[in-house]
C-alpha cells in the first residue's frame, strides 16, 4: 500500500486537534489537581503526613507537566518505572529519529496529536506512581462515579427494559429477536456520547430514557453496518455453533458501560454469543475510560440498587463472570500510543486473543482514533484501507464522533457534511456502525 497520510497534530491551528491541546488538556489537569486538593484531608486521614506530602508532590509534577504542555516545550522521556516505561520511551526515541535532520524535539503542538494525547494521560500517572503511598489514586474515579449516578433513571430505563425482554425472549421469532439486537447497538451507540474527556472533565451524563430517541436519532447514523453484524452473528447461531465469542474493546464507564453490559447480557440471552470478552485499561485514561476497578464497582452498584430488575442485572452480571460466560481483560497496549496495526508487533499476545473472537466490537472515538492510525485520510477512503492491515478478526468500530477523522463514507458526503454543518465530525452527534469482515 501507498504510505498512509500525515497524523493528526496540533501543528494545524484551529483544527480540533490544536483546540485540544490548547483548551481541553490543560483544562482536564487543573481539574486533576483540583481533585488532589480536594482529598487533602482524606489523605491525612489515611497516611498522615505522609499523605499531605505526597498530594503535594503529585500537585507539582501535574503543574509542571502542564507548564510544559502550554509552553510548548519538549516532550521528555517517562523516569519512573512502570511496566511499560521502555515502550513508553523507545516510542519517543523513534519519533526524535523522525526529526533528526532538522535537529528539532518532539513537542506538544508539533508531534502526531495521538502520541502527544496518551503521553498526557501517561504522565499524569507517572506523577501518582512517583507520590506513594497515595500511587493509586484515580483522579478521575469522582467524575466517572457522578456520571453513573446522574444517569441512574436511564439506568434503572434499561435495565428493566432489559429484564422484560429477556423473559420472553424465547418467544421472539427471527425478525423480532433482529429487532430488539438493533435497538440495543444503538442504545450502546448513543452510550458513547457520554465521555468526559469532551466536555474537559465536566459531568455528562444521560438523563433522558435514550430507549424512546432511537427513531429520531437514526438519520444521525452516517455509516450503518448493523446489518452485517446480524449476519455473522445469526448464522454462527445457525450453524449451532457451540461456542461465538464476541469481544468488546471497552471505552467510558458510567452510563455507556452500562448500555455495553445490557448488550452483552442481551448477547448471551439470546444466544447470539456464548462468551463475551471485555478489555479495559490498567491505568485512569482520556477521563472517563473503564478500569477493572470501575468495571466492579458498576456492577456492584447496580447489583445492590434498590429496584428490582435493576439489581436483577447486576446479580446476573455477576453471575456470568463467576461462570466465565463474561470474562474481563486488560494489557497495557490500549494505554500506549501506537495505532492499531501495530499491534501485531507491539503486543502478539493481545492480538492472538483477538483473532479468537467471531466479532470484535470497538467501543468509542479513541478506538477509532487508533484503528485508522488517527491520519488525514479521505472521507471516502474504505475502512479496510485505513485499518492499514489490522484484522484480527471481523470488527466493526461503535462510534460516536468526537475528532476529525472519518473514513468510508459516500463520495461527496463528508465534503456536504461540512458544508451544512461545519462541527459535525466533534460534537458526538453523528455515530457509526463501520464494519470490517468477510460479507
Ligand atoms: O480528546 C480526544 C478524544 O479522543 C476526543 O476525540 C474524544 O472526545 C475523547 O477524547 C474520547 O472519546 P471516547 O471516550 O469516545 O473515546
Ligand atoms: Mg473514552
Amino acid at each position: 500500500m501507498a504510505n498512509p497520510p500525515a497524523s493528526l497534530s496540533g501543528q494545524d491551528v484551529g483544527s480540533f486537534a490544536y483546540l485540544t491541546i490548547k483548551d481541553r488538556i490543560p483544562q482536564i489537569l487543573t481539574k486533576a489537581i483540583d481533585t488532589l486538593h480536594r482529598h487533602k484531608s482524606e489523605f491525612f486521614e489515611k497516611h498522615g503526613k505522609e499523605g499531605t506530602e505526597a498530594e503535594k508532590k503529585a500537585i507539582s509534577l501535574l503543574s509542571k507537566l502542564r507548564n510544559e504542555l502550554q509552553t510548548d516545550k519538549p516532550i521528555i522521556p517517562l523516569v519512573e518505572k512502570f511496566v511499560d516505561t521502555d515502550i513508553w520511551n523507545r516510542y519517543l526515541e523513534y519519533h526524535q529519529s523522525l526529526l533528526n535532520e532538522s535537529d528539532e524535539k518532539p513537542r506538544w503542538f508539533y508531534s502526531p496529536w495521538l502520541f502527544v494525547e496518551c503521553y498526557m494521560y501517561r504522565r499524569i500517572h507517572e506523577a501518582i506512581i512517583q507520590s506513594p503511598p497515595i500511587d493509586d489514586f484515580d483522579v478521575f474515579k469522582e467524575s466517572k462515579d457522578q456520571s453513573f449516578f446522574e444517569s441512574q433513571e436511564s439506568i434503572i430505563a434499561l435495565c428493566t427494559y432489559l429484564q422484560q425482554l429477556v423473559r420472553t425472549i424465547e418467544d421472539l421469532d427471527e425478525s423480532q429477536l433482529k429487532n430488539e439486537f438493533f435497538k440495543l447497538l444503538q442504545i450502546s451507540l448513543w452510550g458513547n456520547k457520554c465521555d468526559l474527556s469532551l466536555s474537559g472533565g465536566e459531568s455528562h451524563s444521560q438523563k433522558t430514557n435514550v430507549i424512546n430517541s432511537l427513531e429520531d436519532l437514526k438519520p444521525f447514523i452516517l455509516v450503518n453496518d448493523m446489518e452485517h453484524l446480524w449476519s455473522l452473528l445469526s448464522n454462527c447461531k445457525k450453524r449451532e455453533k457451540t461456542s461465538i465469542r464476541v469481544d468488546i474493546v471497552l471505552d467510558n464507564s458510567g452510563f455507556e458501560l452500562v448500555t455495553d453490559l445490557i448488550l452483552a447480557d442481551f448477547l448471551v440471552s439470546s444466544e447470539l454469543a456464548t462468551e463475551i470478552h471485555f478489555y479495559g485499561k490498567t491505568i485512569p485514561w482520556f477521563v472517563s475510560d473503564t478500569t477493572i476497578h470501575d468495571f466492579n464497582w458498576l456492577i456492584e452498584q447496580v447489583k445492590h440498587s434498590n429496584h428490582e430488575w435493576t439489581s436483577k442485572c447486576g446479580a446476573d452480571w455477576e453471575n456470568y463472570i463467576k461462570m466465565g460466560r463474561w470474562v474481563y481483560h486488560d494489557h497495557i497496549f490500549w494505554t500506549l500510543p501506537h495505532e492499531y496495526c501495530a499491534m501485531s508487533q507491539v503486543a502478539p499476545d493481545l492480538y492472538a486473543e483477538l483473532q479468537k473472537a467471531h466479532l470484535i466490537l470497538f467501543k468509542g472515538d479513541l478506538n477509532y482514533r487508533k484503528l485508522t492510525g488517527d491520519r488525514k485520510w479521505e472521507f471516502s477512503v474504505p475502512f479496510h484501507e485505513a485499518l492499514n492491515g489490522f484484522h484480527p478478526a471481523p470488527l466493526c468500530s461503535v462510534r460516536t464522533l468526537k475528532a476529525e477523522i472519518q473514513v468510508g463514507l459516500q463520495p461527496g458526503q463528508g465534503e456536504q457534511l461540512t458544508a451544512s454543518e461545519p462541527s459535525w465530525l466533534t460534537t458526538g452527534k453523528y455515530g457509526i456502525f463501520q464494519y470490517d469482515g468477510p460479507l
